[in-house]
């Protein structure tokens, strides 16, 4: 495995990579990686020729300084983990590279971001677009890996991609789950052994709402209801949202239907985990599921003769 950190030297090695007719497989981490990160790898080993994970602890998508500083981080563990999935590349730019002297260019969604994670942190999901931006301009992939748990920066970042004909398919990875349903998360580590047994109530409240969903209730109203009597049984737990959402628009949903999404966020102590629930993906596992508006395919004209 290769370790760059100098942006024109990743650019360059993504160039003749593809140059030589093979793909490039990205996955964008923040470090101190876990499974859910290592099956992005292994989804991009089986899609691309040649697999690029990056490690870069954005200073821009924290709304408060004090979390970026606490952020946890592991380096050789984390270069260890990767050489054991076959990561072709790990790239882990300086942030004086990434954001140069008196940057001053971000990239914003709207609409998207109104809901949910939006409103409780502001600049957040800016930060995020704008460092995948850069990120996808450092290291020129075919495709990135993103994963479900975080639906709505999943969202965010086709949306950008779409908006920007950035030249690269974004593909979303199901959460990967511990045995007892709680999603995996870097924060999980911080949870004490008390909060950690409490936190599967989170999954059960998300399938209990989809169960209602099953069984014929469609007002989500109702639906959320049903996932939030789960919720109120673990009283350590203080829910910062429970909200069904459209997942095309992640606007708030009246009524529940396959293209819904319960996401969920949720203190345990100081520890804020988040979850959701696709219900497409729940009622046909293995099904894809996108939820973006199709691609425009532009047609190419011959002219002339060469
Ligand atoms: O999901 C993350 O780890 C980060 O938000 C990302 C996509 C790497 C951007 O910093």
């Amino acid at each position: 495995m290769k370790i760059i950190a100098n942006i024109a030297k990743m650019q360059e090695f993504s160039r003749q990579v593809r140059l030589g007719g093979l793909s490039v497989g990205f996955v964008p981490t923040m470090g101190y990686l876990h499974d859910g990160h290592l099956e992005l790898v292994r989804r991009a080993r089986t899609e691309c020729d040649v697999v690029v994970a990056s490690i870069f602890v954005n200073p821009t998508q924290f709304n408060n300084p004090a979390d970026f500083d606490k952020y946890p981080r592991n380096d050789q563990r984390d270069a260890e983990l990767l050489l054991s999935e076959r990561t072709d590349v790990l790239f882990k730019p300086h942030a004086d590279d990434v954001y140069v002297g008196d940057a001053s260019t971000t990239v914003a969604v709207s609409g998207l971001t109104d809901s949910l994670c939006g409103p409780g942190r502001p600049g957040h999901f800016e930060g995020v677009a704008t460092v995948v931006t850069a990120l996808f301009n450092m290291v020129g992939a075919d495709k990135a890996f993103f994963g479900e748990k975080d639906f709505q920066q999943l969202q965010v970042i086709r949306r950008m991609v779409r908006d920007l004909h950035v030249p690269v398919e974004i593909v979303g990875v199901p959460t990967r789950r511990e045995s007892d349903g709680l999603a995996m998360s870097s924060r999980n580590a911080r949870l004490t052994e008390g909060q950690r047994k409490l936190a599967p109530v989170i999954y059960r409240a998300l399938n209990a709402a989809v169960d209602a969903y099953i069984e014929g209730e469609d007002e989500a109203v109702a639906v959320v209801d049903a996932a939030r009597a789960e919720l109120s049984s673990v009283e350590e737990l203080e829910v910062e949202y429970l909200e069904l959402v459209d997942a095309r628009t992640m606007k708030p949903a009246e009524t529940a239907d396959e293209n819904s999404v319960l996401a969920v966020a949720a203190l345990l102590g100081d520890v804020r985990l988040i979850d959701n629930i696709l219900f497409a993906r729940a009622l046909a596992p293995d099904a894809a599921f996108d939820a973006c508006e199709a691609h425009a395919v532009p047609d190419v004209i011959e002219y002339g003769s060469h």
